[in-house]
Parts: structure tokens; C-alpha cells; sequence
């Protein structure tokens, strides 16, 4: 049986235990959080009193190797030193993005991953999705022919992007990672896993120019409880996160993301005078709300241009792939969980998802949160899962790269960076 131990015990942490969980054949030995109120929240959900438990890293990386695998769930700027740690100490690692805002890091950890002759996993799980997973089959079956142009999407939606860059975890550069990594690494993984080559270059523009307190209307307070335009306001933080007249809150993922307690005060106390009850104008945050990428893959008769932006403006939270090919398109959107084919001169078709080769459909990120646990889990088990279904961190340092030049060259208002360095571009 697999043994499991897991660093952040926080929404992805608890998601991954509990997917491994349902799974079976696994065993948690230890779980380890700064917040006890979050160990005793997930001892409770794993319903193993037996499991050890640390709230101290030093400590839980001093008692040695206590798993096969260590999930690293923790925060972005934490990633990399665990890794490391863990790496040292033996265990296999199945890692959150972004790795890192260096990809410097992400190299190091694939070095060391290497020496040590473990497996370092990152959880890109879009790419085990069945919607991307087809998109990746139709290309790779040439049903398109040559791809001659990608258009994608990322749309973050209103209250998800007010929840994560204005108000939480996300929200300051300094403190995480630009919101291009946060957000839309697992994109620039699916562009580099569609085109199957690297990114040559980049231009990309963008910014933060909504959420700022020069856009506050008249008058706005610091805090929606206290605020005259709180009823009329999209982002009030009331509506956001608590029952309204025996409604639900809008914020769809619960109110745990602002507290640990389940007590309905408490709660209240966190989206009304915590960092979630502040007006979306007034907070500390300066990542961008938005931002345009223009990309190449490869270069010459290979080339694969794309098209691509990301947005805090729009109501649902989604992303919608366009490509051409010299035979067809390949359009789709993940939130209707539709893929249309349109080869020249013939009528658009609807493919069938289950068709493809992909881990298990359902639950979170297009069944990818699902289809990850279960294809590293077999594979860790020596089951007969091929490496090119898997995210090994030597796959995600391509897309930190991307990130890296798009952010560079955004801050040279759209200059065009290469990948790569200058002479890898010639
Ligand atoms: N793969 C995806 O699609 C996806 C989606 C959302 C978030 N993420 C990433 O997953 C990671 C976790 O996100 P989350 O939403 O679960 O955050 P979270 O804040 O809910 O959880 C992080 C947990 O780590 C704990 N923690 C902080 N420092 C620690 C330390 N030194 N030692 C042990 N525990 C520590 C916190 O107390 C918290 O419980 C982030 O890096 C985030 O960017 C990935």
C-alpha cells in the first residue's frame, strides 16, 4: 500500500487527500499545516486518528522519510524549499503550481530529483483532463492537419478573481507569484503540450487597471459592511460569502476559503472585517487583472503562432481553445464541456469526450484534479501508466520559462522577449 504524507492542509491539500481517499489503496502517515485548526479539519475528514502530525516544517522534515510520497500543498513561495527538503529525505513529490516564480528552482529541483532517482510530479491537471486530453489526440491523430494558428482564453471570472488577486492569497506579487504564474501557467503547459515544441518568443501587455482606489465610487468605504454603494456593488462582500434570505452565497467553493472554523460567527467575522470584507478598491493588491500574450512556438515552416489572454472580466470562471489547421478547426469551451470538429467543406461534428484516453471524468478542472491523482498514484504503484501522460517537473519548466519572458516583456510594454535567451531565437 502507498503511504502518503502531505505538507498544506489547505483547499488543494485537503482535495488531493481526499481524491486519494476515494481512490483507495493508500494510507496517510503524516500530515503537517502551520494552522492546527487546519490538522484537526483534515484529521477529522481522513478519519485516522492514528496519522502523525506536525505544525512546524522543521520538525515534520526532521523526523525523516515517513511516506513513499509527500504532497506539497503549501503556498507558492514555499514550494521549492520543500521540494528540496523532501527530495533529500527520499520521498517521491507530487507538487502544486506554479513551482516557483524561478524557474532557476524549477531546474534545481528536476537536478536534484535526478540524483536522488525519485520522481518529482506537478499538478498541471488540466493536462489530465478528458477535454484536453482529446484536443491533445485530434492533434496528434493530424485530423487538422498542420496547426496554423491557436487562439486561447482564459477567463477568471469576476468573484474568483476578487476572492484570489484582490483580496487573497494572490493578490501581492512580492508575496506569490505575478498572476500570470499563479493563474495561467497551466496554460502556457497546455499551449507547449499542444504545439509539442518550445516557445520561441513572446510579446505580451497587461496590468492592473480596475481595482484600483482611484476607480472607487464616491464615497466607497474601506469595507463593504460600512460601504453606502454595498447593495448595488458586484463585489460586495456580503453577497459574496454569506445566506442571503435562505440563499446560498454567491462565492461557489464555500466559506472555508476565508476560515479554517466552521463556526457561523466566526465566518461572518471573516467576510465582513477580515481581508475578504474589503473593498475591491481599496486593498493592497498589484497583480494584473489582466493580460495579452502573443506567443511562437518553434520557428520557420514549424511555426505555431498564438493568440492569448487572460481576464478578470467576465462572469464565469472558464477557458475556450480555438485552432486552425490547414484541414479544419477544433473549437471548445471547458465550462459547456463541448469540442467541435470542422474539417473544410464538411459539417461541424461534436466529439465525444469519453472516447479519449483520459483518467477519470469528473470533478474539479474538467475531471483533471481526479485524473491526476489517479494516473501518478498508479504509476507510483508500477502500474503500466506511460511517462508522457505524466507532469514530471523536467515537462514544467517550459511553461515557468514562457511565464518568465511574457512577464519581461510586458514590462517592456510588449517588447518581444525570446524564451530561450537571444541567441536561441537566431
Ligand atoms: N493545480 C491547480 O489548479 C491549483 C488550484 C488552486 C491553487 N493551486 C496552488 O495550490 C497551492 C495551495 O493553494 P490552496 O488554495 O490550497 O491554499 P491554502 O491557503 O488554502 O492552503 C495552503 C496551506 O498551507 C499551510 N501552510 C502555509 N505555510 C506552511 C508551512 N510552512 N508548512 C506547512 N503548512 C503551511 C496554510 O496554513 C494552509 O493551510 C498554491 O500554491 C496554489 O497556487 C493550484
Amino acid at each position: 500500500m502507498l503511504t502518503i504524507a502531505v505538507i498544506g492542509l489547505g483547499s488543494r491539500g485537503i482535495h488531493y487527500a481526499d481524491l486519494s481517499l476515494h481512490r483507495g489503496g493508500v494510507s496517510f502517515t503524516a500530515l503537517c499545516d502551520i494552522n492546527p485548526e487546519k490538522i484537526h479539519n483534515a484529521v477529522a475528514a481522513l478519519g485516522d486518528s492514528h496519522v502523525r502530525t506536525f505544525t512546524e516544517e522543521d520538525v515534520f522534515f526532521a523526523a525523516g522519510k515517513l511516506a513513499d510520497v509527500l504532497y506539497i500543498c503549501t503556498q507558492d513561495r514555499d514550494h521549492f524549499r520543500q521540494a528540496m527538503k523532501g527530495l533529500e529525505l527520499g520521498y517521491h513529490i507530487l507538487m502544486e503550481k506554479p513551482v516557483s516564480p524561478n524557474p532557476a528552482e524549477c531546474i534545481a529541483i528536476a537536478e536534484k530529483a535526478e540524483e536522488k532517482n525519485l520522481h518529482a510530479f506537478v499538478c498541471h491537471v488540466l493536462r489530465y483532463s478528458g477535454f484536453y486530453r482529446r484536443i491533445k489526440e485530434v492533434l496528434e491523430e493530424k485530423l487538422l492537419g498542420d496547426i496554423m494558428l491557436i487562439r486561447h482564453n482564459e477567463h477568471i471570472g469576476y468573484w474568483h478573481y476578487a476572492h484570489s488577486y484582490v483580496r487573497g492569497n494572490w493578490r501581492r506579487e512580492e508575496e506569490t507569484t505575478p498572476m500570470l504564474m499563479a493563474k495561467c501557467c497551466h496554460d502556457m503547459d497546455l499551449l507547449y503540450w499542444w504545439a509539442g515544441q518550445k516557445c520561441e518568443s513572446v510579446s505580451s501587455l497587461g496590468g492592473l487597471s480596475w481595482f484600483t482606489p482611484e476607480n472607487a465610487p464616491e464615497g466607497a468605504a474601506l469595507y463593504c459592511k460600512d460601504c453606502p454603494h454595498a447593495s448595488v456593488c458586484p463585489y460586495n462582500s456580503a453577497d459574496q460569502y454569506l445566506p442571503h434570505d435562505g440563499q446560498p452565497p454567491k462565492f461557489p467553493w464555500g466559506t472555508y476559503a476565508l476560515t479554517p472554523s466552521r463556526e457561523p460567527g466566526d465566518i461572518e467575522k471573516a467576510a465582513l472585517e477580515g481581508p475578504y470584507g474589503r473593498c475591491v478598491f481599496h486593498s493592497d493588491n498589484d497583480v494584473c487583472d489582466h493580460q495579452t500574450a502573443q506567443l511562437r512556438f518553434g520557428t520557420g515552416r514549424q511555426e505555431i503562432p498564438v493568440l492569448f489572454s487572460v481576464s478578470a472580466f467576465s462572469n464565469k470562471c472558464f477557458r475556450d481553445t480555438h485552432i486552425f489547421g490547414t484541414k479544419g478547426e477544433l473549437w471548445g469551451n471547458d465550462d459547456e464541456e463541448t469540442l467541435m470538429l470542422q474539417l473544410f467543406g464538411e459539417e461541424p461534428q461534436t466529439l465525444s469526450l469519453h472516447l479519449a484516453k483520459a483518467g477519470s471524468y469528473g470533478g474539479g478542472h474538467v475531471g483533471g484534479d481526479s485524473g491526476l491523482i489517479g494516473d501518478v498514484l498508479d504509476f507510483l504503484e508500477g502500474k503500466d501508466v506511460p511517462m508522457e501522460r505524466l507532469t514530471p517537473i523536467q515537462e514544467t519548466v517550459e511553461s515557468h520559462l514562457i511565464v518568465r519572458a511574457c512577464e519581461e516583456s510586458r514590462k517592456l510594454d510588449g517588447k518581444r522577449v525570446f524564451v530561450h535567451g537571444e541567441e536561441a531565437g537566431k
